[in-house]
Parts: structure tokens; C-alpha cells; sequence
């Protein structure tokens, strides 16, 4: 067995007493860790032919805590191979309680982690060789070792840092007491020493934004925070190193959580997050595996500056036959909004509707605004995994819902009221065990 693979089967071993490949619902065509647990997103990035994707991941148990960087990485942004671990906590280190949420990037041509390290909440870097396997932690780590003097703050981390004219820029998640949740701006020539600047942009939106994700977008600029288990993002424009918003929205009402984005290599910025369970710990634990990342979404903006967001085309090459029912399916639907007071359908138990007089849009106990235009009529894409339902609207809505089946009855879709038209697929497994790296051809991808 050659190196890789043994690394690979090694990995992929099943936590002890948990039958993952048996286990209904465990999704088969979303990344996830081989086993135990996994929160956000982090630092995604495009990098010599391969989308590399890392995530919080307790290696201990399928429960948060000892936070680690688990790795991956992709050709096709479908089909994964699991790598070892990237970052773990160094006894007696800046991060020995944990090493949390952050951001990759390349600076002068070497793969860098900019992450916090726990308690206190400081900011670290870690730096590898070109295919991001050996990371190795900066010497002088913690590069920021508190927030700005005299400034109050709810907490201070998950730095998102960016290449803007000349210089290194970064944001970090926080917040004000009292006031609502901030992103503190600083600014680096090389990323070791850090002048702050000022709070981006403060809303009364919870008190502390987790997770900060800032890009350019179109004509304009978009922030991207966590926010006590919403997804507020915010639209404007960027100037002077001030940011002055235009719209707001919510990426996601239901399950989701830490989004975090990259460009890619065709130009695309795709955003992954983290799919939480809705099931009590003890389950989670007895099933030996936590957390989902979402579908990659593509985001862009419509003609008036909204934010638009739909799954990667790439997804659409797992579709196999037509099928109304099953565990791994897609459903594409249209509906009429003046057809009824609500209109919907049904996937098993989950009902996702829409009452066109209050705008909303709600699916297994979540729920988000979406207000059509007149005339305009509800598009739906369904994205069934297992315990997971993706559920995508007029690309400008998300919910996602957990829903865990008791016994093995098939779910059905069943079309209710107001539906002009409906399509659904059964979709290919992305491993052969449920794994989500196919191990065996994983030299090949
Ligand atoms: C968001 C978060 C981050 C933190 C990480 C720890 O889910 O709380 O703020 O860095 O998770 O796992």
C-alpha cells in the first residue's frame, strides 16, 4: 500500500461501535470528516489545481471541544480526499486550549493560516510547504496577543484577511456590550505586525459577530458574520477603508451557521458553511460523527444589487435516474405563489412552503423572508441527504432543515399546492462507504 493510501484507510477507520456506512443518516454526497466531529468552515482556498477545504474538528468524539483544523482537498469540488490533520493545539502554546476559526492565504508565495488561539483569544499564524501537508507555527506566535487598548469587546477572533492595494488587511470578529456585534479592521505589510484601524462596521445585530467573511462582490462589497446562530450579510461598498451598507439579508434561516468563502480559479466565489445537527448530543455522540458542510454555493449579485446564491453546477454531474422518492435526491420545482394562501410541497415529513402575503418562505420549523416580484413565481431546488434537506429559493433564499427518519421507509415527494412543475433525481454517492472520500481512487482526483 503506498504511503497516501495507508494515510487514507487510516483516516477513514469508523469511530468504535458507530456503523457509519450503515448509517441512514449520514449524508452521502455532502463532505464530512471520516468520523467525530466537525464545525466550521475554515480557510478555504484555491491552490495549484485543487480546492483545499479545513474545518473545526474535535478528533476525540463527535462533540465540540479540543479544536484541531481537519484537511481536505478536491479537484472537482465534489469528489474529496481526505488529508491529515493541519493545525492541533500545541501544549504550552498560544493555542494549547484550541486552535479556532481563521483564514488562508498565500503571502509571497508560501501557504499561511491566520487563526485564534484560545484563552485568552489571540491571533495566530502557521505557515506549510506547497501541498499544505507540514504546517508549522510562526515563532512569533501570538502575532496579536489582545484587542485594541481600551476597547471593550464581547471576544476577538476568527480573523479573515485579504490583499487590498499594497497591503495585508484583516477583520476580526467581536463586539460591543450593550451595542451589537463589530468587525475590528487592522492592517499588516507582513502579517507578523498588525496596526488597528478601526470597527468596520457595527449593527445591533446579537453582540458578537463570530466568523467575519468580507469580499468583493460585482460593483460592491459584501460582509458575511455569525451571529448567535444567524447568518446576517450585509451589501455595500468599500471606501477609504470604511464600509458603508446598502442592503442587508440572511444567508441561511434554518441549520447553518460560519459561512466562509474563497475566489476560485474560474473567478467564482463560493461559499461553504457548517450544517449543525438538531439532534440531542447524546445521538450525536452515539452515532460517531457531528456536523455537515454545506453544498458549495456560488454567490454573485442580480442587476439591482441583491445577493444571489445557488450550488455549484458541479453537482449537477451526480444525477442519476428520475426518482420521486429516496434519501439522496434533488427536486427541482416551480409554483405558482397566486395559486393559494400557501403553497408547497412535501419531502417525507419536512413540508416547505410559502405564503406569498407574509414573504416568508419555511421548511421543517425554519423559516426566512423572500419576497417575489409581481408576476414572479417560487423556484425551488431541493438538495435531500440523508438527515440533511437543502433548501434553495429563487436563488436568493436558503433553509436548511435536519430531518432524522425513524426506520427505513423511503421519504416521498409530494407535490401540494400551487405546483406548475416538478423534477426530481436520485444523486450518486461521492464515496462508496459514506465516508465522503472515495479512498481507493483518491491518488486519482
Ligand atoms: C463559530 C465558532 C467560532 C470559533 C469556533 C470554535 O461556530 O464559535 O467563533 O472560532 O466556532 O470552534
Amino acid at each position: 500500500m503506498r504511503r497516501r493510501d495507508f494515510l487514507a484507510a487510516a483516516l477513514a477507520a469508523p469511530a468504535a461501535g458507530a456503523d457509519l456506512a450503515r448509517d441512514r443518516h449520514r449524508p452521502q454526497y455532502h463532505f464530512l470528516p471520516p468520523r467525530n466531529w466537525m464545525n466550521d468552515p475554515n480557510g478555504p482556498i484555491w491552490w495549484k489545481g485543487r480546492h483545499h477545504l479545513f474545518y473545526q474538528h474535535n478528533p476525540n468524539g463527535a462533540f465540540w471541544g479540543d479544536m484541531h483544523w481537519g484537511h481536505a482537498s478536491s479537484k472537482d469540488l465534489v469528489h474529496w480526499t481526505h488529508l491529515p490533520m493541519a493545525l492541533a493545539p500545541t501544549p504550552g502554546g498560544a493555542d494549547k486550549d484550541g486552535v479556532f476559526t481563521g483564514c488562508a492565504i498565500i503571502h509571497e508565495g508560501r501557504p499561511t493560516i491566520v487563526y485564534t488561539g484560545v484563552n485568552p483569544e489571540v491571533q495566530c499564524l502557521a505557515t506549510s510547504d506547497h501541498r499544505m501537508i507540514a504546517w508549522k507555527k510562526h515563532p512569533a506566535n501570538p502575532v496579536i496577543a489582545a484587542p485594541p487598548a481600551g476597547l471593550s469587546v464581547t471576544g476577538f477572533r476568527d480573523p479573515c484577511v485579504w490583499r487590498h492595494e499594497g497591503q495585508w488587511l484583516m477583520l476580526i470578529g467581536s463586539g460591543f456590550k450593550g451595542t451589537g456585534g463589530t468587525a475590528l479592521l487592522y492592517r499588516s505589510a507582513d502579517l507578523v505586525r498588525w496596526e488597528y484601524l478601526h470597527p468596520l462596521f457595527t449593527a445591533a445585530v446579537d453582540q458578537m459577530w463570530e466568523c467575519p467573511d468580507f469580499f468583493p462582490l460585482g460593483r460592491k462589497w459584501v460582509l458575511i458574520v455569525s451571529a448567535n446562530r444567524t447568518t446576517p450579510y450585509f451589501v455595500g461598498e468599500f471606501r477609504d477603508l470604511k464600509f458603508h451598507v446598502q442592503s442587508r439579508g440572511v444567508i441561511d434561516g434554518g441549520a447553518y451557521y460560519a459561512p466562509k468563502s474563497y475566489r476560485d480559479n474560474r473567478g467564482r466565489r463560493i461559499l461553504w458553511g457548517w450544517i449543525q445537527e438538531r439532534r440531542p448530543r447524546e445521538a450525536q455522540v452515539a452515532a460517531g460523527w457531528s456536523g455537515v458542510m454545506s453544498l458549495a454555493r456560488v454567490l454573485t449579485l442580480d442587476a439591482r444589487d441583491r445577493l444571489q446564491m445557488e450550488p455549484a453546477g458541479e453537482y449537477r454531474k451526480l444525477r442519476q435516474n428520475r426518482a420521486r422518492g429516496g434519501d439522496s435526491i434533488e427536486v427541482e420545482a416551480v409554483l405558482d405563489p397566486a395559486a393559494g394562501a400557501e403553497v408547497g410541497l412535501a419531502v417525507g415529513a419536512v413540508r416547505i412552503a410559502y405564503r406569498a402575503g407574509e414573504g416568508r418562505l419555511t421548511a421543517g420549523g425554519s423559516s426566512t423572508a423572500l419576497v417575489l416580484d409581481p408576476g414572479e413565481k417560487l423556484s425551488l431546488r431541493v438538495f435531500v441527504d440523508g438527515s440533511v434537506i437543502e433548501v434553495f429559493a429563487n436563488r436568493r433564499a436558503s433553509l436548511t432543515v435536519r430531518d432524522y427518519p425513524a426506520g427505513s421507509a423511503e421519504r416521498a415527494v409530494e407535490p401540494g399546492a400551487g405546483v406548475v412543475s416538478l423534477d426530481a433525481w436520485r444523486l450518486k454517492a461521492i464515496s462508496k462507504n459514506r465516508l465522503s472520500a472515495d479512498t481507493a481512487a483518491s491518488g486519482a482526483r
